[in-house]
């Protein structure tokens, strides 16, 4: 006998407004106390009011006329929207009863968010937590995991190592029956969290802005959970086109290129599991030092912005919204403005799935190999990283031989994870993945069934 914990459905995700409004009221307070179990009802993208935490660039910063929306992931409990994944994935589980609270210990094989987010759930949950990640991530992260109560068990590398995680992760829980997996990479519940409430808030985020439509939806993929969005973006939108943006250092999509990079939280050389591949459009390469550059500059030179005509209000607002990913996926909405030569009507939405809290030693890391970070340095940055962005480095995908490079891609990544060919080839058709889609309302309703009480 076990209690299911007690969370929102992903409808109240998307719409906190539907939470029973006692326990809405509840979880807003619990918000002075992070660690407050009700703190399971803030995972949205909503604010109090219930509107979409976002912000529309200044278009001194950007240089197009487009108008480029970017949801912002920093004020979800633990400080990125990885926790809705997380969470998610969690509560199927324990929907289903595969994964049991005081039973069953939760790995997490991530690069960083993905791991704070299940370290934090498990807090709230009630579930003992691993964290499985490469040994040379930022320091931040690893302070957050321990900080929420879970172990960490490092592998060798970084961002681009996280394959590793992936195979210690499988290793563990041959070798322990009581070892439970929250496979971002490879679970639905990712995926239907994206789709459903990142993809809808995405869709509402531009109401009101341009034409109200999307025209580009630009995301770079860890897991891929976030691209997921633009499945219901290309179907509120037809016309949208969705852009996933590699390193270009780590190209794996584009090109099967594989490099270390400094992008902490994408470009894991693979085509995840849960990767929609039917829908990706385009595929646009980053630099990995002019999105830390572009963080440096938003972050510690609003004055320097403001010499380029962003309002001192702007470029204060903005100092602590952006990872180095969000500034990766900034520029990347900035390549494909120009590449789909978009105008002022147009919107492109992209995603900041954290803040700067936990990029301090990122900075520092920067300023020490730069040696001079003096203003005319800076303003040089800004002019590169901002300003100056071309339309090189971006594949149209939309072709069948690009996409059945994708598909191989898939099939080599994981069939040795012991996936049979037979289910990959379904993927290759959309009814797969409105399939998964469609199994949200079977879990809402079990949600709002099973959560508090106790089942056997
Ligand atoms: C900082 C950061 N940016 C981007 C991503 C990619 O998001 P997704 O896994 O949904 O593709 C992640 C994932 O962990 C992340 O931590």
């Amino acid at each position: 006998m076990y209690k299911v914990p007690y969370g929102p459905t992903y409808e109240e995700m998307l719409h906190p407004s539907t939470i029973e409004d006692k326990t809405r009221k509840e979880a807003l307070k619990a918000k002075e106390d992070e660690l407050d179990p009700l703190n399971l009802f803030n995972i949205t993208w909503r604010d109090e009011q219930n509107d979409i935490r976002k912000i529309v660039l200044p278009k001194a910063l950007t240089g197009v006329d487009a108008n480029i929306v970017v949801l912002l992931g920093k004020y979800y409990p633990s400080g990125s929207h990885k926790v809705g994944p997380a969470y998610s994935t969690l509560m199927e589980g324990c929907i289903d009863r595969s994964i049991i609270p005081g039973k069953h210990t939760i790995l997490g094989p991530s690069t960083g968010n993905f791991g704070i987010g299940v370290a934090y759930i498990c807090n709230l949950m009630k579930y003992d937590s691993i964290v499985i990640m490469p040994d040379n991530m930022s320091k931040e992260r690893y302070e957050r995991i321990t900080k929420y109560g879970a172990k960490l068990d490092l592998t060798p590398g970084t961002e681009s190592d996280v394959i590793l995680t992936l195979e210690r992760t499988f290793d563990l829980v041959k070798k322990n029956a009581n070892y439970r997996s929250l496979a971002q990479f490879e679970l639905f519940p990712n995926y239907r969290f994206h789709r459903y409430v990142t993809g809808h808030s995405a869709i509402e985020a531009v109401k009101g802005i341009g034409n109200g439509r999307i025209a580009c939806f630009a995301s770079a993929p860890g897991s891929a959970g976030t691209l997921g969005a633009g499945d219901e973006i290309k179907k509120a939108f037809p016309e949208a086109k969705i852009a996933a943006l590699e390193p270009y250092e780590c190209s794996t999509l584009m090109d099967g290129g594989r490099g270390q990079h400094r992008i902490e939280g994408i470009g894991d050389k693979m085509c995840t599991l849960i990767h929609n591949v039917l829908n990706t459009d385009f595929i646009a390469l980053i630099k990995d030092e002019e999105s830390v550059r572009g963080l440096k500059i938003i972050h510690d030179a609003p004055h320097i912005l403001e010499s380029w005509g962003v309002s001192k209000e702007d470029a204060h607002a903005m100092k602590d919204l952006f990872g180095v990913s969000g500034i990766c996926n900034i520029i990347g909405a900035i390549k494909m403005a120009k590449y789909l030569r978009l105008g002022e009507s147009d919107n492109i939405v992209t995603v900041a799935t954290d803040g700067f809290d936990r990029y301090d030693s990122v900075l520092s890391d920067l300023e020490k190999r730069s040696l001079e970070t003096e203003d005319y340095v800076l303003n040089r940055w800004f002019k590169d990283v901002f300003r100056k962005q071309t339309i090189e480095d971006i594949s149209d995908m939309r072709s069948l031989k690009n996409k059945e490079r994708l598909f191989l891609q898939k099939e080599k990544d994981w069939i040795k994870f012991g996936y049979e060919k037979a289910y990959l080839d379904r993927m290759k058709h959309m009814d797969f993945w409105d399939g998964e889609y469609d199994k949200i309302k079977e879990y809402d309703r079990k949600i709002k069934e099973m959560r508090g009480t106790y089942v056997t």
